[in-house]
């Protein structure tokens, strides 16, 4: 078993490590964990009315309950941090207080949580409690309160607010061809199929969670903040997660509530939300406006670009997607500005869901990209190539690498582009569209420990999360193929804040960040095992570490061995810390991820009903650290591109600041009978300005490019552009052809 056998390991389709687990229900997610003390069962009772005071809550009936054990108020709740304070280091560490005045924070906020031996109890007991609530008017609507709106602190993952260069008036004045439009994104929710769920412990001012969350580390700091304790006594336990979606980056509601309840009742209490409560109690996508100019010269190429994003963000809670962002390394340009503005408003958490900012950006910029190229008279696939940029066009940087070209062209040839077509096929008129996708490829720091037993097996440990994307696996194939052992001799431990700290899952930085980690791990105890077997036996002075392998209980190189047992000082195994974080690449070059997405759309003639016929994505997240895993993202996120064109929107009644679809009966998301074959295609590449591993982000990759390829096929389709998404039937209803006799 050397090295040089497992190399190649990186990057194969290997089986997920933990499938067996989850499959056969023996993987504990966050409501599954039982620990020594039997535990309660929190419920919460939330506010009917979306901004106010509590004027009196009458809890006595539900107390008097058989089964309960304490109702948790504003008046007893345990002394807290006021909520968005000791923000150093985000979002996610500022104190999440809830319940900790006589304030209502958005409908559906927590007023009271019932904890009860039984579920039953506690939820019939909720039902039991009355809360005089004085309501107040409250901000809903970012476009109606346009004139509070400010520009925001940062924009998630931190790029530049405004940007401007050259001169975007006098150009789009020059400009030959002209389009601009108006685009309205709705409210989103991420749906995991796990819900939100926490089982909380006090051991007098140490607190154990065992929650589902995606960043561990910035979730130990808002327990800290929240509840002003060190952060040392905070332990956060995450193994499993039925996916994230960004819904899970941060601290979330349900949380806070059960170290409430743990800390009234001394016993650990478990709180798993419904479906109803994550609509309220977990985050949210806010709806954007955004406006776009574009103008481009005779020759079909792109002079000016203007970006405008209006949203809305939680009070106290800064927030705003960046979805002007990937406009900004899209196309050459002489100008482009780009600006974002959001109103702060009485609604529940706005927070980064799947492709933050490029989800909507994209969307929306691609759209109007297609508008150009048809108003041009150039194809869709030829005016991207025409205006691809040889720098960014924002920064001017030079590219880490730019495989955009080979995207739009092999994305071309294998779903056999023939331009925008459209045509009739009975009652169904048929249309083909499609658009570049872009994300920024990010890096975290991150750390990793790695452990050699004398038994020759390999226990890998940070407190990295898999919300299903295949941490484990990867992170498996990463010190197998470092090591120079088979991935059986292998373990990854996730999830765990007794571990080294990582970035955690999100922004699509895990895989890249945390691999490097365990990477560079391997190597520095291979390193340290060299220098101790040079003790041990001059032989070995002056090996190269490279070639160093793991043979059963021995370390090996050539023909040399010796027993991993005598290279320690008896204790056990031996171990070694890795780190990782951003390279001066990132501050020198633009990095990104890239793709071309291409869709057939049917649209009945008669009714406007939209189905999906194909979607092919050609796709460059440089070196692919799973086969089978990398595809599997890229069709979920594909996925997630048919949900934003066609499907998902979390409605509010603008009224009352209420969601109206809180279930996923009424939420839409695309299921099988939506979803097409799928295409996915990855150029295999490296990019060795992003990480050692030459790897870069995929996991929001496949929803760029996704929704507007689709969009632009209903364009083709119908002739009729929908600027507000998701496209329903009704919007295309008066564009339909008469109706023959
Ligand atoms: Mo992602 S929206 O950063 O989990």
């Amino acid at each position: 078993m050397s090295e040089h056998e497992f190399k190649g390991l990186i990057g194969q389709p290997l089986d997920r490590v933990e499938g067996p687990l989850k499959v056969s229900g023996r993987a504990t997610y966050a409501a599954d964990w039982r620990g020594d003390k039997p535990h309660l069962i929190g419920f919460i009772v939330e506010s009917p009315v979306a901004k106010g005071r509590i004027v009196s809550i009458d809890a006595g009936k539900a107390r008097a309950c058989e089964g309960v054990k304490a109702v948790v108020t504003h008046e007893n709740a345990p002394k807290q941090i006021p909520f968005g304070e000791r923000a150093k280091g985000g979002r996610f560490a500022q104190s999440h207080a809830m319940m900790r005045t006589d304030e209502v924070r958005h409908l559906g906020y927590p007023v009271a949580l019932v904890v009860a031996d039984t579920l039953e109890q506690a939820r019939h007991a909720a039902s039991l409690v009355k809360v005089e609530i004085e309501a107040e008017d409250g901000v809903f609507d970012p476009e109606t309160h346009e004139d509070e709106a400010v520009k925001p602190g940062e924009l998630d993952g931190s790029p530049e607010v405004d940007t401007e260069t050259g001169d975007f008036e006098a150009e789009y004045e020059k400009a030959t061809h002209r389009v601009e439009g108006e685009f309205h994104t709705p409210h989103q929710h991420a749906a995991a199929m796990e819900p939100h769920a926490t089982v909380a412990e006090w051991d007098g001012d140490k607190l154990t969670v065992h929650m589902s969350i995606q960043i561990l580390g910035d979730g130990r700091k808002a327990f800290a903040n929240t509840f002003d304790i060190d952060p040392e006594d905070v332990r956060i336990v995450s193994p499993y997660i039925g996916g994230g979606f960004g819904s899970k980056l941060g601290v979330h509601n349900e949380a806070i509530l059960a170290a409430h309840g743990a800390k009234l009742t001394g016993r650990p209490v478990r709180i798993a939300q419904h479906r109803r409560n994550v609509f309220s109690n977990g985050p949210n996508r806010p709806p954007h406006r955004q406006r776009l100019k574009l103008g481009a010269d005779a020759n079909g190429k792109i002079v000016a670009i203007d970006h405008d994003v209006l949203s809305i963000m939680a009070r106290d809670y800064p927030f705003a997607e960046a979805a002007a962002s990937p406009t900004r390394g899209s196309y050459a340009t002489k100008a482009m500005r780009t600006k974002h503005r959001v109103v702060e408003g009485d609604i529940p958490k706005a927070d980064s869901m799947r492709a933050p900012g490029e989800a909507v950006g994209t969307l929306t910029f691609e759209s109007m990209i297609d508008e150009l190229a048809h108003s041009c008279g150039v194809d869709p696939v030829e005016f991207r190539l025409r205006n691809e940029p040889e720098k960014d066009p924002h920064s001017g940087k030079p590219f880490s690498t730019r495989k955009m070209r080979r995207c739009l062209q092999e994305g071309a040839e294998t779903f056999g582009w023939k331009g925008p077509v459209s045509r009739r096929e009975g009652d169904w008129l048929i249309g083909h569209g499609m658009a570049a996708a872009i994300r920024p490829n990010l890096m975290q720091k991150a750390e990793a420990e790695i452990e050699l037993s004398t038994d020759g097996r390999v226990t890998v440990r940070l407190d990295m999360t898999d919300i299903g994307t295949g941490t484990y696996t990867i992170l498996t194939q990463i010190a197998a193929e470092a090591m120079g052992v088979s991935p059986e001799y292998v373990t990854v431990k996730l999830g765990d804040t007794d571990f080294p700290e990582t970035c955690g899952s999100g922004g699509s930085f895990g895989a890249g960040s945390t691999g490097t980690a365990v990477f560079e791990a391997a190597r520095a105890l291979k390193d340290d095992l060299l220098k101790r077997a040079a003790k041990a036996d001059g032989d070995w002075k002056g090996a190269n570490s490279k070639e160093l392998r793991i043979n059963g209980a021995n370390i090996a190189l050539g023909e040399r061995t010796l027993p991993i047992a005598q290279l320690g000082d008896g204790s056990g195994g031996i171990s070694a810390k890795g780190a990782a974080k951003p390279g001066k690449e990132y501050k020198t070059m633009a990095q990104y991820s890239y793709g071309a997405q291409f869709a057939e759309v049917a649209v009945d003639a008669v009714t406007g009903e939209i189905r999906l016929r194909r979607l092919t994505g050609v796709f460059d997240a440089g070196r692919i650290l799973n086969e089978k895993t990398a595809r599997s993202q890229l069709m979920g996120g594909m996925i997630f591109g048919i949900g934003a064109a066609l499907m998902e929107e979390s409605l509010m009644d603008l009224r009352y600041g209420a969601f109206m679809n809180r279930d996923l009966a009424e939420y839409h998301i695309a299921v099988n009978r939506d979803v097409p074959r799928l295409d996915v295609h990855m150029i295999d590449g490296f990019d060795e300005n992003s990480n050692p591993l030459g790897s870069k982000g995929i996991g929001e990759l496949g929803i760029c490019g996704a929704g507007p390829a689709i969009a632009n096929a209903v364009f083709a389709a119908t002739g009729h552009r929908v600027r507000k998404f998701p496209i329903h039937m009704e919007d295309l209803i008066s564009s339909l052809p008469p109706l023959d006799g």
